[in-house]
């Protein structure tokens, strides 16, 4: 069953004071967590939450990055600005594309821009995305912005077959090639909860194992300090955005 969402309280957490402030939500029955979920419990029954903004790109192994998402269903001026900042954190860490996952979003979309240049046009969205028609395995060293410095050889096909949507809503559909199509199904398997060392020969994943252990301290670390929140939080809130957004 789904939550009813009104769209005017969908608000950005900024202005939450002030919508509170107004009496737009109720503070008595509104519950703020620490990312940025607002909960209406009893009597309205309607959950509303701020638009999150992604702060930063997650790493393994945090949960959301074995989230499977569902397909969006609507496009508004909030997600516009989200993937505008997805962007902006791409090209900050010097990546070529992030998958909505891994700025811990539930939203079935990665932004690509393979390209040197920093510019609008070569930007790409990909809504919804379905693969098929996969051609000619291809093997070709891969890394991943939640796995910062580790690289290996990861088996794909070289072409494929895509369907998407663009942020207009337009459908998206070719064969594509080279490094699009590799980058393509990388983040595609990002938004099915797959890491690009998942698809490792077992001997590669062995001689990667002392690198996956660090990135396992530094995460039980996060996790008992509660910089990294329980899961049973983190799934919440990715329910409730989901439940926005999403089929
Ligand atoms: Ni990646």
């Amino acid at each position: 069953m789904k939550k009813k969402i009104h769209r005017d309280i969908l608000v950005r957490f900024d202005s939450l004071p002030d919508v509170i402030e107004h009496g737009t939500i109720n503070p008595v029955n509104a519950c703020v967590n620490m990312h940025d979920v607002v909960k209406i419990i009893a009597p309205t029954q309607v959950t509303a939450f701020a638009r999150y903004d992604p702060v930063e790109i997650i790493k393994y192994p945090h949960p959301t990055l074995r989230y499977q998402s569902k397909p969006l269903k609507r496009i508004d001026a909030a997600l516009r600005e989200t993937i505008t900042e997805m962007f902006q954190l791409m090209y900050e860490a010097q990546g070529i594309g992030l998958a909505a996952n891994q700025v811990d979003l539930p939203y079935r979309l990665f932004v690509l821009n393979i390209h040197e240049e920093r510019s609008k046009e070569h930007e790409m969205v990909f809504i919804n995305p379905v693969i098929s028609k996969p051609k000619d395995p291809d093997e070709k060293e891969e890394g991943c912005l939640s796995l910062p410095g580790v690289y290996a050889p990861v088996r794909r096909p070289a072409s494929i077959h895509l369907t998407a949507l663009n942020l207009s809503g337009e459908t998206i559909e070719g064969d594509f090639g080279g490094l699009l199509a590799r980058a393509i199904q990388h983040e595609t398997d990002h938004l099915d909860g797959i890491l690009f060392i998942d698809r490792l020969a077992d001997l590669v994943q062995k001689q990667l194992q002392d690198e996956l252990d660090q990135f396992q301290k530094t995460h039980d670390a996060n996790r008992s300090q509660n910089v990294i929140p329980p899961d049973e939080i983190i799934f919440d809130r990715l329910a409730a955005m989901e439940s926005a957004y999403c089929v």
